[in-house]
């Protein structure tokens, strides 16, 4: 069903439990729109003013009304308690952390995604609105030591496949949102908040980063990349990146 509603390609761990959890929700609905039009088709023919000349004041009476908004109530509360909570729990905890996983801060501004990977310290250096400038857009202090080894980029997250990733999300000015489809991930980045995203990737290739929120006259160029490579890519091309950081 989902294929036929055009869903994205899954490329991530979780996705497919989002997946399935979107198309119990839509049979569900497909199942409602049928029945209550139905319903209303059959309404407007029964109780039409032709074979009902006098308004009946009591109304229909029986079970069945009473029994099909119960059933489908709990319908809903069962695809609420047994299925996005569990899957709302997931996202919210058990955030990765240790060596195998990928820690990286995004940053959105108006119009376009910051990226920063803390380096093989591990750590983010810090950075400084006063230091922002066109070539410097996060504001990264250089003479901090933890800095010293920060990647940026812009536009531009490349992760390895198959470990966790961890994003630090927040935002320079507005509010932004950021949704990648393919990942069944969207958050939006809220100034002054970081928000932790996690999700791990499980298909190679480059996904849209596509800001969700309307954040100004360029928000529809707000477009972003995840780059999903190999470990061998990845790791080259990281060590691309700290040569050119070296004097
Ligand atoms: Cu940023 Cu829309």
């Amino acid at each position: 069903m989902l294929k036929l509603l055009g869903v994205p390609i899954a490329a991530s761990a979780h996705a497919a439990e989002i997946d399935q959890m979107t198309a119990l929700v839509h049979w569900l609905m497909l199942v409602l729109f049928v029945g209550w039009g139905a319903f209303f088709i059959f309404a407007l023919i029964r109780f039409r003013k032709g074979a009902n000349p006098k308004a009946s004041y009591v109304g229909a009476k029986g079970k069945l009304a009473k029994s099909t908004e119960v059933a489908v109530a709990l319908i809903e509360v069962i695809l609420l308690v047994f299925y996005a909570i569990p899957a709302w729990a997931k996202r919210v905890t058990n955030f990765p952390g240790g060596n195998d996983a990928v820690i990286v801060r995004v940053v959105g501004e108006q119009f376009a995604w910051n990226i920063q990977y803390p380096g093989k310290d591990g750590k983010f250096g810090r950075t400084d609105p006063t230091l922002v400038s066109a070539d410097n857009p996060l504001g990264l202090d250089r003479r901090d030591p933890d800095a010293k080894d920060d990647i940026v980029s812009i536009n531009n997250l490349n992760l390895p496949i198959n470990r966790p990733v961890l994003v630090h999300l927040t935002s320079k000015d507005v509010i932004h949102s950021f949704g990648v489809y393919e990942l069944r991930v969207k958050q939006d980045a809220v100034p002054g908040l970081e928000m932790p995203v996690w999700f791990v990737p499980t298909r190679e290739g480059q996904w849209d980063i596509a800001c969700s929120q309307l954040c100004g006259l360029g928000h529809y160029r707000m477009r972003g990349f995840v780059n999903v490579q190999s470990a061998a890519e990845y790791d080259k091309w990281m060590a691309e990146q700290v040569k050119a950081l070296t004097p």
